[in-house]
């Protein structure tokens, strides 16, 4: 067209309105995806619902968001200490870490840390080849820094969902994001790490707590700021944990105090429960993933799939000769070629090198569309993620019997963290959606190492105290 070799900023009369008119048809593809504040509402009103059937006895086992009991009972209290080792699975890297906790500081060191790639043939190979592989970079970590004879409590941050029995006690419900690996579903996963230390037969572990990436994120957050009681993450995947009422927790004995809920808000839909707003996209995104159907919020939301929805938008733009004069490249058309960061990097402004790599030739109004395009699809994740976070924060203060609540987001995840306008968006439609909570919110550094570390060292702090309480319980009975 006359545009193509046209720059952002001289564009010449009669191109101006050829750009006008392919932005108008542009924005009408986009329509499905701008969801209104009322919308925004009803589904934030959803997900409260399915968080009371997640939590219900009878009804959880139907529910498809979990509601996950994690045996955290208590926020640090600024009283933990000790050396910790952690593991960090389910993001983008593999991580083994070594964590101090020093009381007097309150502060969490992070001593020294590795990363370790987890190849693909493992992410979706035998649950023995993956927890293998696990045990050997743990191996090779302690002996590095002269750890091998020490046996230190480890904190597994384990970031898919689990059926916690106790703090070390934590079956595998399903693999997420992309992994998938035979014969651990339905398994214990702390059992699964004992015997690969064990096979590996030349160093030991001592107590073992589980942690998702949420609870990692609002106790390490949690040590700054004792008021941090809700953990979100929205990164590769998505989700957030709270601090609920035991009351509340019907499938856990016992009514006293609260205790952290990991909400695993990404299977929020699963029952179909957001069919409206899914457009064809995120139905394609869901149809080509390794797990059709499940973590249908996430697929909309997380680092994982937003590049894939962008991709699917622009192959179908140009096919129906709306961009890039109705050319697809070969590369366009690969799964995954568009990247998640890529988004952000359009939405600061660099687009030539990503749109050439993708082999594609582009006009003025190709790159405006393309920026639209980028920008619509992050703010509708960033402003779902608000209606759900908005169902917690309202939560806790119904709860509570609060007019007004005042709380902590402990928040990590490259989306949030890299995205130039996510997390002012995210805010303010909080702000809109939830007017009776004021949420401050806290960027962890690294909650997933420090996270598992400080659960770790509040679980041997409680399990010191509960052991004394139940003592004296029993002293009682005898005498009655
Ligand atoms: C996925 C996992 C969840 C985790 C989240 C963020 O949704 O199921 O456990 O917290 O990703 O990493």
């Amino acid at each position: 067209g006359p545009c193509v070799k046209a720059h952002l900023k001289t564009i010449p009369p009669l191109c101006v309105h050829y750009v006008t008119f392919c932005l108008i048809q542009v924005k009408r593809f986009l329509e499905p995806f701008r969801l209104s504040q009322k919308t925004l509402q009803d589904i934030s009103s959803r997900l409260t619902q399915d968080m009371i059937k997640g939590l219900g006895r009878h009804s959880h086992h139907k529910a498809p968001v979990k509601m996950l009991p994690t045996f955290v009972r208590a926020t640090p209290d600024g009283t933990e200490k000790g050396d910790f080792l952690a593991l960090d699975l389910g993001g983008t890297n593999f991580r083994v870490l070594h964590v101090r906790v020093n009381e007097d500081e309150k502060s969490v060191l992070k001593m020294d840390s590795e990363i370790c790639a987890i190849p693909q043939e493992i992410m979706t190979g035998t649950g023995e080849q993956l927890f293998d592989h696990i045990a050997a970079c743990l191996g090779t970590f302690l002996e590095k820094q002269g750890l091998k004879e020490q046996v230190l409590p480890l904190g597994f941050t384990f970031s898919f969902p689990c059926e916690q029995k106790e703090i070390d006690k934590s079956i595998l419900i399903r693999w997420t994001k992309g992994f998938n690996c035979s014969g651990v579903e339905g398994r214990d996963v702390v059992q699964l790490l004992k015997e690969a230390v064990r096979r590996q037969g030349d160093y030991e572990i001592g107590t073992v707590a589980m942690v998702n990436d949420t609870v990692g994120t609002m106790m390490s957050c949690g040590y700054r700021d004792q008021s941090c009681e809700i953990g979100m993450i929205i990164g590769t995947g998505t989700n957030a944990c709270y601090m609920e009422e035991m009351c509340n927790v019907k499938r856990v004995e016992g009514e006293g105090g609260r205790m952290c809920i990991n909400t695993e808000w990404g299977g929020f839909g699963d029952d179909g429960s957001l069919r409206d707003i899914q457009t064809q996209f995120d139905l394609e995104v869901d149809r080509s993933s390794i797990n059709p159907g499940v973590h249908i919020f996430e697929k909309m939301i997380s680092g994982m799939y937003l590049g894939e929805i962008v991709r699917l938008l622009l192959v179908k733009m140009t096919e129906d000769k709306i961009l890039f004069s109705g050319k697809v490249s070969e590369k366009l058309r690969t799964s995954g070629a568009f990247l998640t960061k890529f988004i952000s990097e359009i939405e600061h402004g660099s687009f030539q090198r990503i749109l050439s790599d993708l082999g594609l030739q582009w006009s003025t109004a190709d790159l405006r569309a393309v920026h639209l395009i980028c920008d619509t699809v992050s703010s509708r994740s960033a402003q779902l993620c608000a209606a759900a976070l908005a169902a917690v924060a309202n939560r806790i203060r119904t709860n509570r019997g609060l007019d007004h609540l005042d709380t902590t987001v402990g928040v990590d995840g490259t989306v949030f963290k890299k995205h130039p306008t996510f997390s002012a968006e995210l805010r303010s439609m909080v702000h809109k959606l939830a007017p009776k909570c004021t949420l401050k919110f806290i960027v962890s550094e690294d909650g997933s190492g420090k996270g598992a570390a400080m659960v770790t060292a509040v679980a041997q702090r409680i399990a010191a105290q509960s052991h004394l309480i139940d003592d004296s319980d029993e002293d009682e009975l005898e005498e009655n």
